[in-house]
């Protein structure tokens, strides 16, 4: 697909069928995200692919807004061990969100559906996914990324405004 078409169509979608998604297309999503730009290109970034029904269902419970049935779901983790030093750390979270909206695009291009859930900085949501996956000190998870086959049609959406551009010519 034209990448302004992608860009118009991903949409959050919050509801999915139970087919699961192919080893094929998780390998062309996680190609995708690791293409994405990372600050002196650290790549401070780690993908949990999480099919377990059990693991799902904990994170689903993990955060409050995260509640949502899929087959798959992609925790987006920022490895603090990777990252830059001292007060240039935080740029993990850059980063991390570089690949997650590279996660997004090529999702919306291969006809799946996905919904970013916020994680970091909420820390009891941190704690449960970390729980959940098992997490060492050094990853922090940024998000759940839900995925699969659309059961929702969501229209795509030009947000464009005019008032939120500031040309200093
Ligand atoms: C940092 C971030 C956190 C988000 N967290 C959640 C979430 O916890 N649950 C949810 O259903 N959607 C979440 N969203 C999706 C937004 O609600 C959604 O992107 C926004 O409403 C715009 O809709 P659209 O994605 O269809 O364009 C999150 C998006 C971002 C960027």
């Amino acid at each position: 697909m034209e990448l302004n078409k992608v860009l118009l169509k991903r949409r959050s979608i919050r509801k999915f069928t139970d087919e699961a998604v192919s080893d094929e297309d998780i390998n062309e999503i996680l190609h995708a995200a690791m293409s994405g730009p990372s600050a002196c290109n650290r790549t401070p970034w780690e993908f949990f692919v999480v099919t377990n029904p059990e693991t799902l269902e904990k994170l689903r419970k993990a955060a409050r807004y995260s509640k949502i049935k899929a087959p798959l779901a992609i925790v987006v983790c920022g490895n603090l061990s990777k990252a830059l030093p001292l007060q240039l750390a935080p740029f993990w979270i850059q980063d991390c969100s570089a690949a997650t909206e590279n996660i997004l695009l090529r999702v919306t291009d291969l006809g799946l559906g996905a919904v970013w859930c916020g994680v970091h900085p909420m820390k009891t949501a941190e704690k449960n996914v970390r729980e959940a996956l098992s997490l060492p000190e050094k990853l922090i998870p940024l998000n759940i990324i839900h995925i699969g086959h659309p059961a929702e049609n969501q229209e795509p959406r030009d947000q464009y405004n005019e008032k939120k551009v500031h040309f200093v010519r």
